[in-house]
């Protein structure tokens, strides 16, 4: 499998209105790809073109949609298949989180988790991979999943699913796509600085949200670092990026000498029960 050069090739970003989403699509225009962007927020999408344009990079088209809603997004992929042929490259960013016990979640946090982090992702491959096949030009495909796509992270149960199921369908797209030159990247981040931390939605009582927030800000990184990192792992065709060494060595843990991570699990949740103290506050 060959490096991917950038300059030139159309590139699908969802979620490209904020974080790690914007970013990436500003440092692919800055390498000189043909950038199609998405957001479920029209204005802060607007905002993104403007500014990828006033720094001379290229929009061929940006688009608001919910990335769970199937047929807007097969409108799409039918509008830029008919204008300008099948994407070169695929980034699924878009997401949503939720810090919750499980006894504390209603049906529609459950449902709004799955269908954002999960049937997005899914609903851009199949609308978009089927065409990169059959064009029979290669390419690439990469989904931002989390940390929580390789550790069970506490208060995380919908969103820690949503995101190893993306670990595991990029893994199986990593060997079957490779026959057809498409490269596969899948994205775990730890704490990134972004629009997520304010639109997080915690079960827990304000003050607990507040501090929650707070603690993670201090350990979180900026999201431009991502998407140096997404860039190089679409040119060099990375498959897993773990952004921080942190989680790397935990995952390792996980892997060689699991009675240790249980150890490292077990005090972790005990910290953000305490951090978000749903016990005593609500
Ligand atoms: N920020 C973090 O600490 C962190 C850590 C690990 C993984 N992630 C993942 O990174 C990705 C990007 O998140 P971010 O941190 O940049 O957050 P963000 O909130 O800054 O950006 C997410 C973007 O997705 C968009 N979006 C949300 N729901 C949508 C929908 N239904 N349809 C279309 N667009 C929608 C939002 O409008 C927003 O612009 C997410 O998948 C998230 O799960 C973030």
């Amino acid at each position: 499998m060959r490096d991917v050069e950038i300059r030139g090739k159309k590139t699908l970003i969802t979620g490209a209105a904020s974080g790690i989403g914007r970013a990436t699509a500003l440092a692919m225009a800055e390498r000189g790809a043909r950038l199609f962007i998405t957001d479920i927020n029209e204005e802060g999408l607007d905002d993104v073109r403007r500014e990828i344009e006033a720094r001379g990079g290229e929009v061929c088209l940006a688009r608001a949609l919910d990335v769970s809603d199937y047929d807007a997004f097969r409108k799409l992929a039918d509008e830029i298949h008919a204008g300008f042929g099948p994407l070169d490259i695929l980034a699924s960013i878009a997401g949503v989180a939720l810090f919750s016990q499980v006894e504390d979640m209603t049906h529609e946090q459950w449902k709004r988790v799955v269908d954002v982090n999960l049937w997005g992702p899914y609903h851009a491959i199949e609308c978009f991979v089927p065409e990169m096949v059959r064009a029979g030009k290669g390419g690439h495909v990469l989904t931002v999943s989390s940390t929580a796509g390789i550790i069970g992270l506490p208060w995380h149960v919908v969103y820690a699913g949503t995101k190893h199921a993306l670990v595991g369908s990029s893994e199986v797209l990593r060997y079957d796509l490779r026959k057809h030159d498409i490269g596969v990247t899948v994205v775990l981040p730890g704490a990134v600085n972004t629009g997520l931390v304010q639109t997080v939605v915690i079960n827990a009582d304000e003050d607990a949200c507040e501090r929650g927030r707070r603690i993670f800000s201090r350990h979180a990184m900026a999201p431009e670092k991502v998407a140096r990192l997404i860039v190089e792992a679409i040119e060099k065709n990375r498959f897993m990026v773990i952004t921080s060494p942190d989680i790397k060595l935990l995952y390792l843990l996980k892997r060689v000498f699991p009675p240790a991570y249980d150890l490292v699990m077990r005090f972790m949740t005990w910290s953000l029960d305490r951090v978000l103290t749903r016990n005593t506050c609500r």
